[in-house]
């Protein structure tokens, strides 16, 4: 058997892959089993963010493998202690609590918000506001979180104390936490898999209000838009917001696995020995990898993102068969004319690796790819749009 056999046979059947199997890669090319080359748009989803195979990156991981792999979190590592330090310089936050995912780092956030609101306003402030078409992750609570039915139909019972509120909607969301004890609202400030929807600076200057009027915790979910790929170094510095809690993972890792709860001065200290853990979270490795990453995410990388993000949005904005684009710095979404996959499919066998979000198109290529290959990409992206 081949491996598109193989894998069809024994891996659980969750994910509906493309046709291609990855053999190698260099920075935003990618080689196939099938011999041909490919242009990635996709970066593993907003994980890969230099690309692949990326020399420093490789580097500063492989330097850590040669000392060791894993120590549990009873003893102390230096690229831990370095990538916390760096996480909460750069945000004027206090305190990182280091999981091993998108959906673990909320899960922290959601316990944080517990715990807090139950120490400072009393046990019944359990809820947690999030948004219609927002999502927060894969397990029981981060999918009750995740304001889309969608995911939720197969699995109830979910865990109680998640109240959805919708984009836009101010009166809405001040009801829901004037009629509920709430203790924190959790938001992304461009909705990934809700198509790639940015909330918009009034939506979220609502959310600094309500938050600031109710006692509410804001927490912010990076997971995808984080670690550059809004054009700052965190989506909701675009917004001039200041989160009590940011979440992030995918990129931060450049493509070990890896996730983080930062904490504000609010909820610095309410994790206390015992409260939350992981064997895994703050792996050594995936830290090293994140020391590199962060480290080169400098003003001159953003400001190459912006550039790219223009590009793009300049070059497809009113392109035959493409009628809206949205989204934040190299995170775009296309509204097309013809279904996601279909177009998807079109894409790949053309050479160009694209993701989906809803029915829109969602482009999440390396913050680093050079601009001749973004060029040929946009070129082979109007044509599928265009046929
Ligand atoms: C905004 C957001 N939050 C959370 C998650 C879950 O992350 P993970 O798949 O690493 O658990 C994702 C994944 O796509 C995401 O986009």
């Amino acid at each position: 058997m081949n491996t598109f056999e193989t894998d069809s046979r024994y891996v659980a059947h969750t994910y509906n892959r493309f046709p291609l199997e990855y053999v190698s890669g260099k920075g935003s090319l990618i080689e196939g089993s099938d011999g041909k080359q490919y242009i990635d748009l996709g970066s593993g989803i907003a994980v890969n963010c230099f690309g692949l195979n990326d020399e420093p990156w490789k580097a500063a991981v492989t330097e850590q493998l040669g000392k060791f792999q894993h120590c549990s979190n009873l003893y102390y590592a230096a690229p831990v202690a370095q990538l916390a330090q760096m996480l909460c310089q750069r945000t004027g936050m206090e305190r990182v609590f280091f999981a091993n995912s998108g959906a673990e780092a909320n899960e922290c956030a959601i316990k944080v918000a517990r715990k807090w609101a139950a120490e400072h306003k009393g046990p019944e402030y359990y809820n947690i506001v999030t948004l219609h078409k927002s999502f927060h992750g894969r397990t029981l609570a981060t999918l009750a979180a995740t304001g889309q039915e969608k995911y939720h139909k197969d699995y109830r019972p979910l865990p109680e104390g998640f109240l959805y509120a919708e984009v836009g909607d101010k009166a809405g969301l001040e009801e829901l936490v004037t009629q509920n004890k709430c203790a924190a609202i959790l938001f992304e400030c461009v909705q990934g898999e809700g198509g790639v929807m940015p909330i918009g600076q009034d939506f979220a200057d609502t959310l600094r209000e309500v938050a600031g009027k109710h006692d509410l915790l804001l927490m912010c979910d990076e997971v995808q838009l984080g670690n550059g790929r809004s054009g700052q170094l965190y989506g909701y510095m675009n917004y001039g917001l200041q989160p009590d809690v940011v979440t992030t993972a995918k990129g931060l890792g450049g493509g070990l696995p890896i996730g983080a709860a930062i904490l504000g001065k609010r909820v610095a200290d309410v994790l206390q020995p015992g409260d939350h853990g992981s064997t895994f979270g703050g792996n050594p490795v995936s830290c090293a990898g994140g020391v590199n990453i962060l480290s080169r995410l400098d003003e001159t990388l953003l400001a190459g993102v912006r550039e790219r993000s223009s590009y793009i949005v300049e070059a497809l904005r009113g392109a035959k068969g493409i009628t809206a684009v949205n989204g934040m710095g190299l995170m775009l979404g296309l509204e097309i004319q013809k279904p996601a996959r279909e177009f998807a499919e079109l894409a790949l066998q053309k050479g160009v690796l694209v993701t989906i979000a809803k029915d829109n198109i969602r482009l999440l290529p390396a913050l680093n790819i050079p601009m001749d290959l973004l060029q040929q990409a946009v070129t082979v992206l109007k044509e599928c749009a265009a046929e």
